[in-house]
């Protein structure tokens, strides 16, 4: 028998709600916040605001947009965690109260996990899917990770970020270009103009699989104060190699690595997932890795890198599958890791 799983998530500032049918994508509605462009980053109480008014509409046309009907929902899977306390008690709180009066099981989702089960999304039954184990480089806005998933519920961490993350690092750079937040989108469009030979900026040295980010942007930071002394229109003037030469910097780093941990584990299945792994740069340079040393890699769509509920919807359904369903009273988390 199939089964219908009802995703919700509003872990950060998009309210998303996906209806999956055996992992196949039967709808998948995303309400972006435009509230916080005037501020240069989140507003955590705007946020939950713009989620209370968006989960209503947003879970509704889910629903209608997939052609079934409330009776027909198995489960209810939704974000608990990590991100922005007050939005996730939004759309936490709204599952809990659906999966009440539809009398189905609740099941709580690792918003990271779902970022590394988004290759589960089906668009239809032809769409091919990982076979574990698979290595997953999960790049966003507040993670770096190197994980080893071995199953929808058993995934290892190899290596992560020991300061800021690789979102960061692009939107903290951008922001000292004088570009609007989040950066990392701008960087990538600069780029591709850019020549990314150009400048050459510090790389970390850090032990095993682990990531630094602070000293490039520490370096990133110097060379334009520096550079801006001598010529004020220095950043104007050259910002598509900046963007280029950063982004490269940003992608060696990734890649060094991760290339590392492939070697390391001997496995033949790559993917990557979160934010960052919208970047054209890092798109390129993961399927070039993988066409080089004849592995699979897995690129998600552009729209699966991003906050959505179909992936909160996969993952709530292997979950489902193991019966490990949530209990009503379990709170939101703002700060979890893999
Ligand atoms: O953290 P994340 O997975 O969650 C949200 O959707 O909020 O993704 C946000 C991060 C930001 O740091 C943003 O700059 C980065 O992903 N990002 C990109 C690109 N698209 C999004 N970074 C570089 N190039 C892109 N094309």
């Amino acid at each position: 028998m199939s089964v219908v799983i009802l995703g919700i998530e509003s872990s950060c500032d998009d309210t998303s709600a996906a209806v999956i049918k055996d992992c196949v994508l039967m709808s998948n509605v995303i309400a972006s916040q435009k509230v916080h462009e005037a501020y240069g980053g989140v507003v955590p109480e705007l946020a939950s605001r713009a989620h209370q008014q968006n989960i209503v509409p947003v879970v509704s046309e889910a629903i209608r947009q997939s052609g079934l009907k409330k009776e027909d929902i198995n489960a209810i899977a939704f974000t608990r965690g990590p991100g922005l306390l007050g939005s996730l008690l939004v759309g936490t709180s709204f599952a809990k109260g659906l999966a009440l009066s539809l009398d189905i099981p609740l099941v709580d989702v690792n918003h990271l996990h779902g970022h590394v089960l988004s290759h589960f999304i089906k668009e239809d039954e032809n769409t091919e899917v990982p076979e574990f184990p698979y290595l997953c480089l999960l790049v966003s806005g507040g993670n770096s990770q190197i994980i080893k998933v071995n199953s929808p519920s058993n995934m290892e961490v190899l290596g992560q970020t020991i300061d800021d993350a690789a979102g960061e690092a692009f939107d903290k750079c951008a922001k000292v270009m004088g570009l609007p937040y989040p950066g990392g989108p701008f960087i990538d469009r600069m780029a591709q103009e850019g020549d990314a030979k150009r400048f050459k900026f510090n790389k970390p040295r850090v032990e095993g699989l682990n990531y630094s980010f602070s000293g490039l942007k520490t370096s990133f930071l110097y060379t334009l104060r520096n550079e801006k002394a001598k010529n004020e229109n220095f950043i104007e003037e050259n910002k598509a190699d900046l963007a280029a030469s950063l982004q490269k910097t940003i992608i060696d780093i990734l890649m060094d690595k991760f290339g590392k941990a492939i070697k390391m584990t001997g496995i033949k299945t790559i993917a990557i997932g979160g934010g960052v792994s919208a970047n054209s740069g890092v798109r390129n340079a993961v399927q070039r890795y993988a066409d080089e040393h004849g592995i699979r890699a897995f690129i998600p769509k552009r729209s699966f890198t991003t906050d959505n509920a179909a992936m909160i919807a996969v993952a709530g359904y292997f979950k489902y599958l193991d019966k490990e369903f949530c209990d009503i009273s379990l709170p939101p988390f703002a700060r979890i890791t893999v």
